[in-house]
């Protein structure tokens, strides 16, 4: 069966789907997106990512394009039409479609939407988890607003090509002062000598993941420490473990730093837990 994407108000297998060539999204990366992690069907963690949607909208001056509850019929209706069950949710809303000029458009245009639904392997996803996966370190080059959830991701297809041609599956930017920010397209984490676990704060110039919050609360209730504090690639190396987080990956040990192992070189016992609790969590939360 052909996948079936919604574009701006219609259903329409994905082959013949297609928006202007004058969508501000398109022309200035004035656009916004949020990815949901579907299981058995259903979205996770809504809350966080209608949230952030919105509030990604707001910093832009972009209008909802329509109420959260119908947003989210529209999104179920999605998935159903594309029978999957495991997978991944993309939304994304553009300012809309106007003649090229750089401020936004003086007479109002309607925000333009796209929902696109793949599904994943999770059987798969889980042999990568047990193997865990390798992270390069790359300087930070990006905008000083990563907490808006734009689609202008240039230095991120760019750091997540370095990171593929090092045979790794990410890449972790590196501030000016040493800190690692973020993933190009997950927040980081280590488990340090202490067992105490650590992820940058969101003061800094970072996307406020959703994974990354919920699993704050899956480590408080599973007792552990935690600390939101930034670290450096060194920190990571002489950590126990390290990880990271996302909508993609969920909570995916990381194995090496620029090719060198951290910790045994395997995934460790608290990332391999934790993974474990929020899908649980996640799954049981979905809508
Ligand atoms: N990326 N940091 C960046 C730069 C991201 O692009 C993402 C998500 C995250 C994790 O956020 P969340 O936990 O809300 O998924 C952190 C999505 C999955 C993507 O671009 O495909």
């Amino acid at each position: 069966m052909g996948r079936i994407a919604y574009v701006n108000g219609r259903f329409v297998p994905q082959a013949e789907a297609m928006v202007s060539i004058e969508d501000r999204g398109y022309q200035f990366a004035d656009a916004v997106y949020e990815v949901w992690a579907l299981f058995g069907g259903k979205l996770a963690d809504p809350e966080g990512h209608f949230a952030r949607l919105e509030r990604s909208l707001s910093e832009l001056s972009i209008a909802m394009p329509m109420s959260r509850k119908a947003l989210t019929l529209v999104l179920k209706e999605a998935v159903r039409r594309n029978r999957v069950r495991e997978g991944l949710v993309y939304l994304q809303v553009s300012r809309g479609v106007a003649k090229r000029d750089h401020p936004f458009p003086t007479t109002p245009v309607r925000p333009a939407v796209v929902i696109t639904v793949s599904a994943v392997d999770r059987a798969a996803s889980e042999t990568r988890a047990a193997k865990g996966v390798g992270v390069v370190t790359t300087p930070e080059t990006r905008w000083g607003r990563c907490d808006i959830k734009t689609v202008g991701l240039l230095p991120n297809v760019l750091a997540k090509q370095k990171a593929r041609e090092a045979g790794s599956v990410e890449a972790w930017f590196v501030d000016e002062l040493g800190f690692v920010t973020e993933g190009g397209s997950s927040n980081a984490w280590i488990v340090d000598a202490d067992g105490r676990v650590r992820t940058r704060d969101t003061n800094a110039n970072i996307l406020r993941g959703v994974t990354r919050l919920s699993l704050l609360d899956v480590i408080r209730e599973a007792g552990l420490e935690v600390e939101e504090r930034p670290f450096t690639p060194a920190d990571a190396l002489a950590a126990k473990e390290a990880f990271i987080t996302g909508a993609g990956t969920l909570v995916l040990p990381v194995v090496a730093v620029d090719g060198k192992p951290v910790g045994e070189g395997t995934p460790g016992p608290v990332a391999t837990r934790l993974r474990r609790l929020y899908i649980e969590q996640a799954r049981s939360t979905a809508i």
